[in-house]
């Protein structure tokens, strides 16, 4: 059984304790976090800790997982190297690339396997879009545009998520996912143009325009749509012979033969609890820990979402869309 050590029990915190529980042969073993009735939630037999720290010090863990505020990843990250050979850490992987390249350095000292949260890389349809561009079926990319828009996150501890010197804002919370997944899927653009509408010291809104040698990509996202307003994560990608889109919950091809919906067979998962906010199932989440889990149990170098990936995308983010 491998015991898994989850440091933060709130939102992402909580998804994260679901997938555990879901997942064969792993165990919540120890949970921390600093508010004990959060900690409580999840524990579920699980001992409790009062801080990261603490659980890091004490607990007796094979992998730790880290869901704390984003401007804590970096401390905490580099204890939990020191501690185990597999760590988990939430999307975006640090706050700067000070921090990010610190962690690069701890990783490499420690021989730890470090998985980044970022995890559009494992949602299905993100999957089906990477292995339908890779089988060349329907030729090459000409454009693509990639959306991801959202009500105020009103959820976060001491609404840490408001303060952009604690989260990032928009741009480094939110935006970051559908970055990463198009630098993995197309790499870095040659050139970009990057629009942004910063109200009250946050990156609201942003939105990139890349441009490659044989295509164009759009990466728009904004977090502050009324509470009213659904969390919605599209994309239309126009290839040479037909066009792949997410939008309205659907997923669909249309091609010079017609329009036909994408159908992938959803796991039935017997979870207890559930989440918050305007996630349905556990979906990506469960397979990105999943693949964390599996590497673990094998003994396996972590190839997939990794520190090094998480860093390469957050410095294109500061140094070329910020800039
Ligand atoms: N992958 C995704 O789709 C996704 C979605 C939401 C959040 N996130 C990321 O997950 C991370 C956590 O975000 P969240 O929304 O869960 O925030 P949150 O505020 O809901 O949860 C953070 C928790 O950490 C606890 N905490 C603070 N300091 C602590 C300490 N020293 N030791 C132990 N616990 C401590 C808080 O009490 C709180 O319960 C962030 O990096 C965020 O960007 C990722």
């Amino acid at each position: 059984m491998l015991k898994v050590g989850l440091i933060g029990c709130g939102f992402m915190g909580t998804m994260h304790a679901n997938c555990y529980k879901a997942l064969d042969g792993v165990e919540l073993v120890a949970v921390a976090d600093i508010r004990p009735e959060k900690a409580e939630q999840l524990a579920d037999g699980a001992e409790i800790y009062a801080d990261g720290k603490d659980l890091i010090a004490n607990a007796n863990v094979d992998i730790i997982d880290i869901c704390l505020p984003t401007y804590l990843h970096a401390e905490y990250a580099m204890l939990a190297m020191e501690k185990v050979k597999y760590v988990f850490v939430e999307k975006p992987v640090t706050l700067t690339v000070a921090e990010s390249e610190a962690l690069k350095a701890k990783q490499k000292e420690t021989g730890s396997y470090v998985q980044v949260g970022q995890v559009i890389r494992f949602w299905d349809e993100y999957v089906a879009l990477r292995d339908i561009k890779n089988s060349g079926k329907y030729g090459k990319v000409v454009n693509a545009t990639f959306s991801r828009i959202s009500p105020s996150p009103d959820w976060g501890w001491n609404n840490w998520l408001h303060n952009i010197s604690l989260s990032g804002g928009a741009a480094l919370d939110l935006h970051i996912h559908d970055l990463d997944y198009v630098l993995s899927l197309f790499g870095e653009p040659k050139a970009i143009n990057t629009v942004k509408n910063i109200i009250g010291e946050e990156n609201s809104y942003i939105n990139s325009l890349m441009q490659y040698d044989d295509l164009v990509v759009a990466v728009e996202g904004t977090w502050d749509l009324p509470a009213d307003h659904p969390f919605v994560a599209s994309f239309r990608v126009v290839f040479e012979k037909a066009v792949v889109a997410m939008a309205g919950g659907k997923f669909m091809l249309y091609t010079e033969n017609g329009a036909e919906e994408i159908v992938i067979e959803k796991k039935e998962l017997s979870v207890a609890g559930g989440t918050s906010g305007n996630i349905s199932d556990l979906g990506g989440y469960y397979n990105e820990l999943l693949y964390f889990t599996d590497c673990a149990k094998k003994g396996e170098e972590i190839k997939q979402a990794t520190l090094l990936d998480a860093a390469e995308s957050l410095k294109f983010l500061l140094e070329r869309e910020l800039a």
